[in-house]
């Protein structure tokens, strides 16, 4: 599955186009590889799921229903019983396979997050490609964008390589 978005960022004096691409280099074996680089991937679904509200669809479901263009979805979907942010640790230790992808040569690992009043309504944590039009690929750092009454927020980074945990949770 591809995924190909593009969101407007603007600072105060430029306005930048992203251009984030993601990747699908699920991992398959069962020991991370100590050559290669892994970021987090999966999607938090946000407070207002929990263990009351579940949702049993894929990102390609919920992107229909909500007609969703442009908006990132990484399989697996996280959902908590209370609806908090998922407890990075444990998926780390306890689903460390299903949760991270191989960073790809030009990628990087990527935090997309929406946030309402300071409060982070979701987010997606991927392998993507983060490009500036007109500039160089992103490698590092944090920008911002208001989408209608959201704060959008993308965060990059790169994880170093070996089975460590990745980079791209920024807590
Ligand atoms: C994240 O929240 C925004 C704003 O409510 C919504 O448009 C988007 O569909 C949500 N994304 C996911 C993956 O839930
Ligand atoms: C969840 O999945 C079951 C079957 O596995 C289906 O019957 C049900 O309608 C689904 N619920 C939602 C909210 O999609
Ligand atoms: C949901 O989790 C809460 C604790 O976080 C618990 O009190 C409640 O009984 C659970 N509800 C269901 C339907 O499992
Ligand atoms: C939510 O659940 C997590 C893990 O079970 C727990 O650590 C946390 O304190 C809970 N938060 C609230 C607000 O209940």
């Amino acid at each position: 599955m591809k995924l190909v978005l593009e969101i407007v960022i603007s600072s105060l004096c430029f306005v930048y186009l992203l251009q984030l691409t993601s990747s699908a280099n699920n991992v398959k074996d069962d020991k991370l590889n100590s050559d290669w680089s892994y970021c987090f991937e999966f999607t938090w679904f946000g407070p207002d799921y929990d263990n009351s509200t579940q949702y049993n669809g894929t990102c390609a479901d919920y992107l229909e229903e909500t007609r969703g263009k442009g908006i990132p979805c990484s399989p697996p979907i996280v959902i908590t019983y209370n609806g908090t942010f998922p407890d990075v640790e444990y998926l780390w230790q306890h689903h460390k396979k299903s949760v991270v992808c191989r960073r790809g040569s030009g990628q990087v690992c990527a935090r997309y997050a929406y946030y309402y009043n300071g409060a982070m309504k979701n987010a997606t944590f991927m392998c993507t490609k983060v490009q500036v039009v007109g500039e160089e690929a992103v490698r590092s750092g944090c920008y911002n964008q208001k989408v209608r009454d959201y704060e959008v927020e993308v965060c990059v980074c790169e994880s170093g390589k070996g089975p460590f945990k990745p980079c791209n949770i920024f807590s």
